[in-house]
């Protein structure tokens, strides 16, 4: 039996109805932007693997540091003890990361590192007695599959189960330049009638809402008035973070900084799973107390992991680089001429990008897990690229180690996708 067929006996994957979709590609090798699976076929990873492997996989520079680090000290308890790898990580995140972060705690995923915030919100004003309920995000925003993470988030599709559950969350329109006044007028009522505790946004660009991208003004009017109230800031950057967006964080595009930001994915650079909640100086110290209970009580097993954290050091001496970024410019660069090329196409019906993230919609309807949607799923597979579409939208968030000729064939291949929709 092959690896797709054991894999049925017992395995249940994320995201999956699997009367629907029994069958999943066994990958048994991975090299820069290229997976291959257990026949030899040949993929290159249009994504990154959910935009992870940002630096291509199996990275010498990141695989052999992590080796290193192996041999000397694998796992250890992060609440009374303390570590290089984790020390050398904050030092060099602290100076990239927005001027305001000051603080930096550890958890294992996207949506831990938000549930991680949410709580760091609430508590600040719990600890400075101010009892506040109510959580402000965006329509369609995505924060994660944990009970906070899905309670901020909008895509509610596959959230009907656990509602009943869920925080006090309103809900603002994402600012699109037309509807920046009338989102600040609304938010102003919700910020009246409402205690507002904390606001989670992904910064500029929503991920799973299909790449949705805002408008940086309207953006930033909606973090001051937050800001002016006292409304604690949540930047969700574990999609948008570590470059994708030009900058090594999508909030360096905003005036007002966020009070705490979530980070994940390509953190690591896709070797080990970890994420971080950073915060501000502001928020650290609405913790720090002679009061026990005023300490932030949450702590996973794994946190800080010493191999994790050397991964993520590795993978932010390889961002800094200047290989990495004048790849990161000829990325965009290519991803605008390929933009302004398909733009007039008639299947296109609009493109945006920001930094690498490059979206294209097609002006066809089509549901987010629909039969067109999985036909041009296999076309692109069957062509040797790993894309997943979201509905209508096809999107590109290649790792920055793409090459020319690679990044060409993903664009002649969505080109020739056209032609079947
Ligand atoms: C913006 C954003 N936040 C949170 C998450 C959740 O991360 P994870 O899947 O690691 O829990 C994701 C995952 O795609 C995301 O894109």
């Amino acid at each position: 039996m092959n690896l797709q067929e054991r894999d049925k006996n017992h395995l249940w994957h994320p995201l999956t109805q699997h009367k629907l979709h029994p069958d999943s590609i066994a990958i048994t090798k991975a090299k820069g932007c290229v997976l291959i699976d257990e026949n030899g076929n040949e993929y290159i990873d249009a994504i990154a693997s959910w935009y992870t492997c940002m630096y291509g996989h199996c990275n010498e520079y990141i695989t052999s540091r992590v080796s290193k680090q192996m041999q000397k000290l694998d796992q250890v308890v992060f609440s009374g003890f303390t570590h290089e790898p984790a020390i050398k990580l904050s030092e060099a995140l602290i100076k990239i990361l927005p001027e305001n972060q000051n603080k930096i705690f550890f958890s294992d995923n996207g949506s831990t590192s938000v549930e991680i915030g949410i709580k760091m919100a609430l508590q600040y004003h719990f600890n400075k007695g101010e009892k506040r309920n109510t959580l402000i995000a965006f329509e369609e925003g995505f924060h994660g599959d944990t009970f906070g993470a899905m309670s901020v988030s909008g895509l509610s599709v596959y959230n009907g189960p656990f509602e009943d559950f869920f925080l006090e969350v309103k809900r603002i329109p994402a600012p699109n330049g037309e509807n920046n006044n009338e989102i600040l007028k609304y938010l102003e009522d919700i910020i009246v009638t409402n205690n507002v505790a904390g606001f989670v946004y992904e910064p500029l660009v929503q991920g799973a809402a299909a790449m949705k991208m805002h408008d940086a003004e309207g953006l930033n009017g909606i973090l001051k008035l937050c800001t002016e109230n006292n409304i604690v800031t949540v930047a969700d950057e574990v999609m948008t973070g570590f470059g994708k967006t030009g900058k090594h964080f999508a909030s360096l595009h905003l005036e007002t900084k966020p009070d705490i930001i979530c980070l994940s994915k390509a953190l690591t650079g896709g070797l080990l799973p970890m994420a971080l909640t950073t915060c501000s100086q502001k928020i650290y110290d609405a913790f720090f107390s002679d009061d026990i209970s005023k300490g932030l009580f949450h702590g996973h097993t794994y946190s800080a992991n010493p191999l994790a954290c050397t991964a993520a050091l590795a993978s932010i001496e390889l961002l800094q680089t200047d290989g990495i970024q004048e790849n990161i410019k000829i990325i965009i660069a290519s991803h605008q001429d390929f933009g302004n090329r398909i733009q007039s196409h008639p299947k296109v019906k609009s493109i945006r990008q920001l930094g690498i993230i490059f979206a294209l919609d097609l002006n066809v309807e089509m549901e987010r897990y629909g039969n067109l949607r999985d036909k041009l799923f296999k076309f692109f597979m069957n062509n040797g690229i790993f894309l997943r579409p979201l509905g209508n939208t096809i999107y590109i968030q290649a790792p920055y180690v793409i090459t020319k000729e690679q990044l060409d064939k993903v664009y002649q291949v969505i080109e020739d996708a056209l032609e079947i929709v």
